[in-house]
């Protein structure tokens, strides 16, 4: 593949982690050998609009949009989200250990467009490998134009939230506020802060270098570009994906080698997405509200979906950051009922319809949404499953831990 560091070029070019080793960080030099040198541009704004990119932290919010937000006010700041929180998730880390440079070029490019002179990279203080790979890659840039420094935040579910990123950086507790104000009124310290995740910014750097047009070469006219999964559970090849964006899951699964046994569904987007049956699953196209931040899971039908599915309610409900009534409450409340659905599957479901549906759009953040999205999917998706619990109570399947609650996916 050729590369040209020319804006607007239609060249073809190396994406995210085209050509990377993993386990090994590109250094300055190899990376600047592998792409080109960065371009600062004021224009930035402009391209990214173009290129039609929308976060990769979960909510797929347009990124220019963001970005005219902080652009022409007083003291902007930037700050990169590398919480990533998500059990399911490894994508974020797996682009800081093989590419912290195209991320801080993301960073330095993003902050110089809305003119910020300050940018902080917040890292999740158990993510070690990954901050000793950002501090390494920072030592390497002596002549960026913006100051960038690493901070470490708590781990935990939440904490990678926007508000609640800000407040841990400002040694509050890592809750999330209510908005608004929204961050881009009064963020970090008061100042105008955007927030966005490291992979947004690693594709930022690239539209900064090939432009629009060539961001526009890969994936749909709708959903435009790459993008990262991290593909977990029964299937050959599992790992860090980079795809191109409205391909099927069929066509993702097969790049992985395919499953490796039936499948009962697959989780889609993480633990703020959506249950897929087995059936749907070959032809879903992955976009971006659909992929959220990239953790797919295949379940096999071999597991008890329940089990494997409640051990998730109940870690989501522990995660709750316990300061709105609704969400500590009912999410308690509901990972209760949802373990009742092994013995008691229609009384527990019953409880179930009615309180996800009282906790949706009750939080300062939307945890409970996410939480209320993954039961309800789970509901329909697993119905043939609830109707033999039905009859026969526990199906003694072993819980495996299918979808990781700790730990790290990648
Ligand atoms: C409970 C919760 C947890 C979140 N965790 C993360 C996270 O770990 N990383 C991340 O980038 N975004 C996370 N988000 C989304 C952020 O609030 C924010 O939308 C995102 O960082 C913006 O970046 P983007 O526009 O580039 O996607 C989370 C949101 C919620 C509600
Ligand atoms: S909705 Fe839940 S997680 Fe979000 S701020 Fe309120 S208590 Fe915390």
């Amino acid at each position: 593949m050729s590369v040209s560091a020319a804006r607007g070029s239609t060249v073809q070019a190396p994406r995210l982690l085209a050509g990377i080793q993993p386990g090994r960080a590109l250094s300055l030099v190899e990376h600047q050998a592998r792409l080109g040198p960065l371009v600062l541009d004021r224009g930035l704004v402009d391209e990214v609009e173009a290129a039609g990119l929308r976060g990769r932290g979960g909510a797929a919010f347009d990124t220019a949009t963001k970005l005219r937000a902080v652009a022409g006010r007083r003291r902007p700041l930037l700050v990169a989200n590398a919480a990533e929180g998500e059990p399911a998730s490894g994508k974020d880390k797996a682009l800081l250990r093989a590419t912290p440079q195209l991320v801080l070029d993301g960073v330095v490019a993003t902050a110089y467009a809305v003119g910020a002179r300050e940018a902080i990279v917040a890292v999740a203080a158990g993510a070690r490998r990954e901050l000793e790979s950002v501090a390494r890659a920072l030592v390497e840039r002596r002549d960026d134009p913006v100051r960038v420094r690493i901070e470490t935040v708590p781990d935990g579910f939440v904490t990678g939230e926007e508000t609640a990123l800000l407040n841990a950086l400002q040694s509050r507790a890592a809750k999330p506020s209510v908005k608004p104000p929204y961050p881009f009124e009064r963020g970090l310290n008061g100042a105008p802060t955007i927030v966005q995740n490291v992979e947004t910014l690693a594709h930022v750097a690239l539209i900064a270098r090939y432009g629009a047009t060539w961001f526009r070469g890969a994936g749909s006219g709708e959903a435009p570009g790459t993008a990262l999964v991290t593909l977990g559970g029964a299937v050959r090849r599992g790992g860090i994906l980079e795809i191109e964006l409205g391909s099927t899951l069929g066509d993702v699964l097969a790049r992985a080698g395919g499953a490796t046994e039936p499948l009962a569904g697959v989780l889609v987007g993480g633990y703020f997405g959506r249950w897929v049956s087995a059936a749907d699953a070959p032809g879903l196209r992955l976009v971006p509200e659909i992929l959220g931040a990239g953790a797919v899971v295949a379940l096999p039908a071999s597991a008890c979906g329940v089990a494997e599915a409640a051990r998730v309610v109940r870690y989501l409900a522990g995660e709750s950051a316990g300061q709105c009534g609704p969400c500590s409450h009912g999410l308690r409340a509901i990972g209760t009922a949802f373990a009742e659905l092994e013995t008691s599957p229609d009384a527990s479901r019953a409880r179930l319809e009615r309180w996800t549906s009282q906790v949706r759009g009750r939080g300062a953040c939307r945890h409970p949404d996410g939480v209320a999205t993954f039961v309800e999917s789970f509901l329909t998706v697993f119905e043939p499953e609830l109707a033999r619990h039905a009859r026969r109570g526990r199906c003694g399947a072993p819980t495996r831990g299918w979808l990781p609650i700790g730990g790290r996916a990648a």
